[in-house]
């Protein structure tokens, strides 16, 4: 075993020396960092931008259970949904929880486990509540009214004007009348427990309405990565910058609501300052339409990941609009066809396809721009990709490198994370990068971020360290995850650089 490691490190590195990077270009490989929270939101990098929104807790995706405080059970849609709601269950689980959709700050769409809405039965002349529409329509449509002074009790008011009660625990019904009465002992009473939120560009978007986000987002554009932050990044040794897109782009200013337009000029901009700074832009289609992965981070309404085959063509059409805008940009460095897509959703034989295809969009203008595929997250082999890539001219592989959530990582101490990063993900990248850079390698994310904090800021600077050194040796280079994050900590490559924490 020992013998067979040496020749391992031996050939991993004979690899390196004799790997020419010249013939690729100066360019590669990148140092970089991730413009995240820019162009496509993620609330929980930027909180205050959701601040002013009203009932700013139930926004889309938001997902709800509710207790009736009568008989202090839950309610639940049958068999995860396809039939009746029942209010029967002392666990609250997946059947017990509602994901909404918001019309207004008051009136909402509750999704089921199995994706149907709930509703007035007999197509919204019935009065008993079932989850079996698919399209959330007028009799699928609540509003939520909550307690003055508690905001956790609540009554569902139905279309036909009616509230929801649960007046015994296999009949939920819309037929209480208006009361004052809050008391538990009223059977329209519920208990409402928010057990998971989602704060991503459509939760934003949304929440405000066309006119205030449209307003918000300008804004926000213009104000948080301006030129200066490229002279920065240049200043400190950085030569690219991966810059988050949503599939809205294309769309400029009139992309499908709630979406606002004008992220493509913010994006022209970024073309200009690169090009000013001597940097390369890496584009990442990073939110996907249907949502690749149901994060915040991918322009999901409620956390379902719904993209799949008949969303190949619009998810091309997307890149060759990109591509075609910016081929002829001296600093266009790559175009990234989709961030992270989940095993769990997306199946490989579909992006394969589509792979295949987004690559020939972005070749129709440009043979000189790398093309990045981006492995799956989850159940999936780091290497399912290489032979689809050794064949497409410039291609790249991505991965992402947290050492981050799940128990594994939480258990582990400073130097047992620094380990991880010379033995585990040394390998791994040894697994991906291809000697003769068909596919090149890239780490297009990472952080010095630890599941703990730490006093010690030096802790920060040997565990930068030891990922520089490891991600260094990849052939198309790495991307800091992220370049601004102000409540986050050391997620802030521009706050490590001038606490002097990474030195490039
Ligand atoms: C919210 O939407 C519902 C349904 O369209 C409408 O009846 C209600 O007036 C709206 N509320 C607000 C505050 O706009």
């Amino acid at each position: 075993m020992k013998k067979l490691f040496v020749i391992c490190c031996l050939s991993w590195l004979l690899l390196l020396g004799l790997f020419d990077t010249s013939v690729l270009g100066q360019d590669v490989p990148f140092k970089a960092a991730n413009l995240g929270a820019w162009l496509v939101i993620e609330g929980w990098m930027i909180p205050n931008l959701f601040d002013g929104i009203l009932n700013k807790d139930l926004l889309d995706g938001t997902q709800v259970q509710l207790k009736s405080t009568m008989l202090n059970k839950y309610l639940s849609a049958e068999n995860g949904g396809g039939t009746n709601l029942v209010a029967n269950r002392d666990n609250p689980s997946g059947w017990e929880t509602f994901r909404l959709w918001r019309i207004n700050e008051s009136t909402f769409n509750l999704r089921v486990f199995n994706k149907q809405f709930i509703g007035l039965d007999n197509q919204g002349q019935g009065r008993n509540i079932v989850a079996v529409s698919t399209t959330p329509e007028n009799a699928e449509t609540f509003q939520i009214v909550r307690k003055p002074n508690d905001p956790s009790r609540v009554r569902l008011k139905a279309s036909n004007g009616f509230f929801v009660q649960a007046s015994s625990g296999s009949s939920v019904t819309a037929d209480y009348g208006d009361t004052t009465d809050w008391g538990a002992q009223n059977p329209s009473v519920f208990q409402m427990t928010i057990v998971r939120t989602l704060r991503g560009e459509y939760q934003l978007t949304n929440g405000y309405g066309p006119d205030k986000a449209s307003q918000l987002l300008k804004d926000h554009w213009n104000s948080y990565i301006v030129e200066d932050d490229f002279k920065f990044m240049s200043d400190n040794g950085l030569n690219a910058v991966r810059i988050p897109v949503g599939w809205w782009i294309k769309y400029d200013q009139t992309p499908p609501p709630p979406f606002v337009g004008g992220s493509l000029q913010a994006l022209d901009n970024a073309f200009s300052w690169a090009q000013k700074y001597n940097m390369k832009v890496i584009v990442d289609l990073h939110a996907v339409p249907g949502s690749q992965n149901g994060n915040d981070h991918s322009g999901s309404r409620d956390g379902y990941a719904g993209w799949g085959d008949s969303n190949i063509q619009e998810t091309v059409d997307v890149i060759d609009f990109l591509a075609k805008r910016y081929a002829n940009q001296p600093s266009l460095g790559a175009m990234e066809l989709m961030n992270e897509p989940n095993a769990q959703f997306v199946q490989f034989s579909t992006l394969s396809n589509y792979y295949k295809k987004g690559y020939a969009a972005v070749r129709k203008y440009t043979s000189s721009a790398y093309v990045i595929l981006s492995n799956r997250l989850g159940d999936a082999s780091n290497k399912e990709f290489l032979s689809l890539a050794a064949g497409l001219d410039r291609s790249v592989i991505d991965v992402h490198y947290y050492n981050l959530y799940s128990d594994n990582f939480n258990n582990m101490n400073v130097q047992q994370n620094i380990d991880y990063i010379y033995k585990t993900r040394s390998a791994q990248l040894q697994e991906v990068t291809q000697s003769n850079g068909r596919p090149l390698s890239f780490v297009g994310e990472w952080t010095a971020a630890l599941s703990h904090d730490y006093e010690d800021k030096e802790v920060y600077r040997r565990y930068a360290k030891a990922q520089l050194d490891v991600y260094g040796k990849t052939t198309f280079g790495w991307a800091y995850w992220s370049y601004k994050c102000t409540p986050c900590g050391m997620w802030s490559l521009k706050r490590l650089i001038i606490d002097g924490l990474l030195n490039l």
